[in-house]
């Protein structure tokens, strides 16, 4: 069970950011990536600019999955607020799921680009898979989020901005 606290801690809040920009990025310049693999099967040339997104994705990924594992270290370490009492228990259970799929993705996610990365096909469809999950999952996300900031107004959004402690 994960300690109950009253809100994030700073790093907890840092984390959730730089991580949802990274992922923000490879979902934006991934493609780049699937450009050059394809381009090296068929011995096609590359544009430097899909070369050095190739190359960033490979490095943001690997960065993801570091700073996720950190990020569940210190939620193990320090707890968790619980999820907002204002709406419906089925938005509570909703959230929790969500939180977990996020977490089982995005470490998951970076593995399965490596495998795909090293061992290709059918590891490259899998990871590719991966985005429109990670696509429809944020769009609810960000909705639940201002919905319960703007809506509610149970201060959710601000437990994600303001340090607790
Ligand atoms: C959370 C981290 C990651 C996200 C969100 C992500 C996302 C993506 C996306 C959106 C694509 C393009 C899919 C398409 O063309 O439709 C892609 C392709 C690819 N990514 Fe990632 N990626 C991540 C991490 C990694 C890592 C760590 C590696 C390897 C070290 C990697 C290797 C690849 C490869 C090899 C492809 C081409 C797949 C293919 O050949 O079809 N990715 N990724
Ligand atoms: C790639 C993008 C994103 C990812 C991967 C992500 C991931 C997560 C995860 C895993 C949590 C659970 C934190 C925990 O309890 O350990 C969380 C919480 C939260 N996220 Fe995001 N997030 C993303 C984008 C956003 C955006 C764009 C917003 C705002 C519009 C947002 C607002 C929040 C808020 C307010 C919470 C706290 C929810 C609560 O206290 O119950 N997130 N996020």
């Amino acid at each position: 069970m994960t300690k109950t606290t009253l809100g994030y801690s700073s790093y907890q809040i840092g984390l959730h950011w730089i991580i949802a920009a990274l992922v923000l990025f490879q979902l934006f310049f991934g493609e780049s990536m699937t450009t050059v693999r394809d381009a090296a099967e068929e011995g096609a040339a590359v544009s430097p600019t899909d070369q050095t997104l190739a190359s960033a994705h490979y490095w943001v990924g690997l960065s993801i999955l570091a700073l996720v594992l950190i990020r569940l270290v210190v939620r193990l370490a320090s707890g968790a607020p619980q999820p907002a009492r204002s709406g419906p228990s089925w938005m509570q259970t909703a959230a929790l799921a969500s939180h977990h799929l996020f977490y089982v993705l995005l470490v998951a996610t970076p593995i399965i680009g490596l495998l795909a990365f090293y061992f290709g096909d059918p590891w490259g469809d899998i990871h590719s898979l991966n985005k429109p999950v990670f696509i429809v999952l944020i769009a609810i996300h960000a909705l639940a989020a201002l919905f319960h900031q703007f809506w509610l107004r149970d201060g959710t959004l601000r437990r994600m901005l303001v340090p607790s402690r």
